[in-house]
């Protein structure tokens, strides 16, 4: 087995987002703090309503899909399709915005703990205009496997022979929740040709194969250098991490805030579009 090590740390940032949401980016903060096709992942976390009661009122997307994972709280989406829906604690909405959604996204409490993450995963150049869609999946419809020392949620791909909640994405991106005991080891096979980080959200991890053994602990991102397998060691306060990997597209990536296209032409048409009330149907 070549192991990956961990090729670099990003240490969330603490910022803020729609109407006033506070949270921690570590993928996002700068173009250069991407892994191709990932884009951003945010974590909001707080009991105190003031930091997330403003939510995200109406904003459009186009050229990517956002995933919402929520581990607690309540949030409500709606889009100018007429869709709407509640993710609950241990849910998933996989929105897929191509060529174009306006949505919010509300909180639907106004006190008590919200807890969960946004990762913005890019779409190839040729499903950047394709229809919109989205998926809720309820946290029951979520496999969890138990392995030894932890438990592994499967949001998207494989895991030990296991399907996922959300299949059939063209970079094929395999999205875990990773709960592991002081001390416990996780060992996963991750072929070469996908891009791989962790988003440690409890207690640490090290990085068992690399000299040093260097640490990934709560609040970071540890992007892994190429390799065939990872394998990671639980620190003595356990550790709960979010696991991505895909295909990467390995096009270019033109940001305008919420629009992620390959070309400055196809950005300026996005905001056009967006303008003249182009992104419905
Ligand atoms: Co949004």
């Amino acid at each position: 087995m070549n192991y990956r090590a961990f090729d670099r740390l990003i240490a969330g940032q603490a910022t803020s987002d729609g109407a006033g949401v506070r949270l921690r980016r570590s993928l996002g903060q700068t173009q250069f703090a991407r892994l191709d096709p990932f884009l951003m992942l945010d974590e909001f976390r707080s009991d105190r309503s003031d930091d997330y009661i403003a939510g995200f009122p109406a904003h459009p997307h186009r050229g990517f899909e956002t995933v919402t994972y929520m581990l607690a709280g309540r949030m409500r989406h709606k889009d100018h399709l007429g869709n709407e829906g509640v993710i609950e604690g241990g849910g998933v909405q996989w929105m897929t915005a191509a060529r174009g959604i306006i949505h919010s996204e509300m909180p639907e409490q106004d006190s008590g703990l919200m807890h969960g993450f946004q990762l913005w995963i890019n779409l190839p150049a040729a499903e950047k205009m394709k229809d919109p869609a989205w998926q809720d999946i309820p946290a029951a419809h979520i496999p969890e496997t138990a392995i030894e020392g932890g438990t592994v949620r499967i949001i998207a791909g494989e895991f030990a022979g296991t399907q996922g909640a959300i299949n059939g994405v063209n970079t094929e991106p395999l999205y875990l929740d990773v709960s592991l005991q002081p001390g416990s080891a996780f060992e996963l096979p991750l072929p070469d040709e996908r891009n791989a980080f962790i988003y440690v959200f409890e207690g640490s991890v090290d990085n068992a194969t690399a000299s040093g053994h260097p640490s990934a602990s709560t609040g970071m991102a540890a992007i892994f250098s190429g390799g065939d397998a990872v394998k990671l060691h639980a620190g003595d306060d356990g550790a709960r991490f979010l696991l991505l990997a895909a295909r990467p597209l390995r096009e270019p990536v033109v940001q305008y805030g919420p629009f992620v296209m390959n070309s400055r032409e196809e950005i300026e048409q996005a905001i056009l579009d967006y303008q003249a009330g182009r992104f419905g149907r």
